[in-house]
């Protein structure tokens, strides 16, 4: 763990590496800095990391382990390393998060190499830091920069960190040395002034309301999230307790997240977002066995919403991109739009602008020809979801494309398949379902057809990472893997809406349990024109449905056609100003209940015999959320998602899914297998006419089986219909 390999006299190095067993770490730190204090041929210590790497703070795999009511052991090193009688500098290469940068905070001087960041992320893992970080930062830096770092876990790199006094060196090179010899400056003189632990928190006159006001903030964002309420409370108790009373604060507000369970979730989102990444067919390839081709030129075929987003994502990644448009016009106004959004990206990371060829003309190329494509290594179609055109598009690909280059569609529905076959090199077809906005939103769905070649997999899984999404690889079936589950949810919305609800009080509901956007406010924000498009598509309304089908029904299937009534009468959601709310203009955000459709309900009621009843948050989150979730344990069975962690990433950052709550499978493991089971079966039993709520088999099975945890789900799965 230590190794005294290399010792400076009269400088003694300690070098740390991260180890799975943060115990082990703790220990030899203590008796490296218990050994450095008695021998008197030492006169300073440095603290450093292995490999250009100071530390990534605490394993979080042993925050399972730690019971509630231990204080991190780090703490109380930490505390002797502070209180050493010689000088103890920190030597920061690449970087210092969470416990790391606590421990670089009980050291009296901080170097860093130019390149290094540092950060306290606990808030995102559900803790506070919980090793004096609470108490020492803002004694540091003071309160509001503390609290945003602490509040927020961002990360900032040397020169951030050196203006807000963080550390007190950068090094361009040998940070290690550079701290040898500040080591070895400072010996022998005076060590309380760089004792954190000693220093008062900086007085400000509005101190009571940079604190009530960053707690106003945190709740409003955190939406039921606990820990960044936590991390105030544990800031504010440097400014009004003494320090050792601060860290009795720290600690009993870290134990309390420790056992909230969201600190559990989080944890598991974790690993769950690391463990999506390493996909693996069902016929055992995986990206140790396949690897990613070489993308240098990318072309996006069509550029409304998705496309000017997945242009963007791409030149921000420098990529060298073509754009490709079907008139003039379309093609300026879609560039335009393009360069409008690179500039408010710009405008929002001051790096980017300053980079010379982050808008450099030759990175991106707008064009009408399609012979321009002809050397792209990579082509992502992004026109209307319409198979025919799809179809047509890939068809003229196919021919003119190089061989080599790899054919992706961005569809949140359609069948790769069907796609694919318009093509002669259906092996390198694949799916790419950005989600809008795509320059901003981490998720990619990427789809894998029955002919996909694992390097196609591997090379769209790749591009996902350069570009700075998540990828996450699903079979093929209509909807994949999020809109498939979203169906049932959306539908269980609108009949609530039948049966006596108003939209506002569903989405508070799904709201207050920690969504972005309840169902309908998401419907408005996405254009309720999309679904009704689709519906249209599959005959479930529209010129294709059979004359007589009953409204409310099809086949033995209730249907509700509210969505379709709303887009007849000109409701497209927020872009044209009215949908299930109204808004002040075509545009806006903001959404008001409207009489209109309130009339409209009980109109719709009336002429349809439903009786409106009260239906309660309850029964309001069950239907919605449970039949969500039963969706995904369809998906397992059917092997369209590897894992349930895989359901967990796409659902949290693609649909909004409360991070705190783990994700719909980890939630439904929290709740437990069988109480879902049992609301199922009292719902499918009051409403037979939607098959949807009825349990699906998998589920069943897994509580006749006792409930198994959720690691040991898929061991129990049908995996000979794997479609991965
Ligand atoms: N604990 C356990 N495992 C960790 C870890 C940690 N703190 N940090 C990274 N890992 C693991 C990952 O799970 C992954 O494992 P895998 O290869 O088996 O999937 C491996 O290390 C590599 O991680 P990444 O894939 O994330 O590699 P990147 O290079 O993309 O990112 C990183 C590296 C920036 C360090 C990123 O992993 C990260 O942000 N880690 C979390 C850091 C963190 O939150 N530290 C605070 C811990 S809490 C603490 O210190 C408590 C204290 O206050 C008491």
């Amino acid at each position: 763990v230590l190794n005294y390999a290399s010792v400076h006299p009269p400088v003694h190095l300690l070098r740390y590496t991260v180890v799975q067993d943060i115990s082990a770490v703790v220990r030899a730190l203590e008796q490296g800095v218990k050994k450095a204090d008695v021998d008197p041929a030492v006169k300073a210590v440095v603290i450093c990391g292995t490999n250009g790497t100071f530390s990534a703070g605490a394993d979080i795999r042993g925050f399972s382990s730690i019971q509630a009511g231990d204080r991190p052991s780090l703490a109380s090193v930490i505390d002797l390393i502070e209180r050493s009688e010689k000088p103890v500098v920190a030597a920061i290469e690449g970087m210092a998060l969470g416990g790391a940068l606590e421990v670089a905070l009980g050291c009296h001087y901080r170097v860093a190499h130019a390149q290094a960041w540092v950060g306290l992320p606990e808030v995102t893992l559900g803790l506070l830091p919980g090793a004096g970080g609470t108490q020492r930062l803002p004694r540091l830096i003071g309160v509001p920069a503390a609290l945003d770092l602490i509040t927020t876990g961002k990360h900032v790199l040397a020169a951030e960190a050196l203006k807000l006094g963080i550390i007190d060196e950068i090094m361009e090179e040998n940070t290690i040395d550079a701290a040898i010899h500040l080591a070895n400056k400072v010996s022998g003189q005076p060590l309380n002034s760089r004792r954190l632990s000693l220093k008062q928190v900086q007085s400000l006159p509005n101190m009571d309301a940079i604190l009530s006001e960053a707690l106003v903030k945190v709740k409003k964002q955190a939406r039921g999230c606990l820990s960044p309420e936590m991390c105030v409370q544990a800031v504010k108790a440097s400014v009004q307790l003494p320090f050792t009373e601060g860290i009795r604060k720290e600690r009993e507000l870290f134990n309390l997240l420790l056992s909230s369970g969201q600190a559990k979730a989080l944890q598991y989102v974790f690993f769950a977002q690391r463990a999506a990444q390493k996909w693996t067919t069902s016929s055992g390839a995986s990206w140790k066995t396949a690897s990613a081709q070489p993308i240098r030129k990318v072309a996006v075929i069509g550029l409304g919403t998705m496309g000017r987003g997945i242009v963007t994502s791409l030149v921000k990644a420098k990529m060298s991109v073509v754009a490709l448009e079907q008139d003039q016009k379309q093609l300026e106004v879609g560039a335009r739009a393009v360069t409008s959004l690179l500039e408010r990206e710009a405008s929002k990371m001051p790096w980017i602008g300053q980079r010379p060829d982050a808008c450099d003309p030759a990175l991106l190329q707008f064009t009408l020809d399609f012979s321009v494509l002809q050397d792209a290594d990579l082509v992502i179609e992004a026109v209307f979801e319409d198979m025919a055109l799809k179809k047509e598009i890939f068809h003229k690909l196919s021919a003119i494309c190089k061989p080599g280059s790899f054919l992706c569609t961005n569809t949140s529905a359609l069948d790769i398949d069907e796609i694919a076959s318009a093509t002669s090199r259906p092996h390198q077809v694949i799916g790419t379902h950005f989600f809008s906005p795509a320059h901003v939103m981490k998720l990619v769905e990427i789809i894998h057809g029955r002919h996909t070649s694992p390097i196609t997999i591997a090379t769209a899984m790749g591009l996902a990472k350069t570009i700075g999404k998540i990828g996450v690889v699903v079979g093929n079936c209509f909807g994949f893997v999020g809109n498939r589950m979203m169906a049932p949810y959306a539908e269980q919305a609108v009949f609530l809406l039948e049966e006596g609800c108003k939209p506002k009080e569903v989405d508070q509901a799904l709201e207050g349990f920690g969504f972005n956007l309840g169902p309908f406010r998401m419907l408005d924000l996405a254009g309720l024109d999309v679904g009704w498009r689709s519906r249209k598509g599959q005959g479930l309304t529209g010129p294709k449905l059979a004359p007589g089908t009953p409204a409310r029904l099809r086949g033995r299937r209730r249907y509700s056609p509210l969505p379709d009534l709303l887009c007849e009468n000109g409701r497209y959601g927020q872009k044209t100003g009215r949908g299930w709310y109204q808004y002040e203009k075509p545009g806006a955000r903001i959404a008001n209940p409207d009489p209109w459709l309130h009339n409209f309900l009980i109109r719709y009621r009336d002429a349809h015999h439903i009786k409106a009843r009260f239906i309660d948050e309850e029964e309001i989150l069950e239907r919605c959320l449970y039949t969500l979730i039963n969706e995904g344990f369809q998906i397992l069975d059917d092997g369209i998602a590897s894992d349930p962690e895989d359901i967990d990433v796409i659902y949290i950052y693609g649909y909004g899914w409360p991070k705190h709550r783990g994700g719909p499978m980890f939630y439904a493991s929290t709740i437990g297998l069988p109480r879902i089971l049992a609301k199922l079966q009292k719902y499918s039993e009051a409403h037979p006419d939607i098959p949807r709520m009825q349990p699906s088999a998998f589920l069943k099975k897994l509580v006749f089986l006792g409930n198994p945890p959720l690691k040991e789900w898929m061991s129990h799965a049908g995996h000979q219909s794997s479609k991965l």
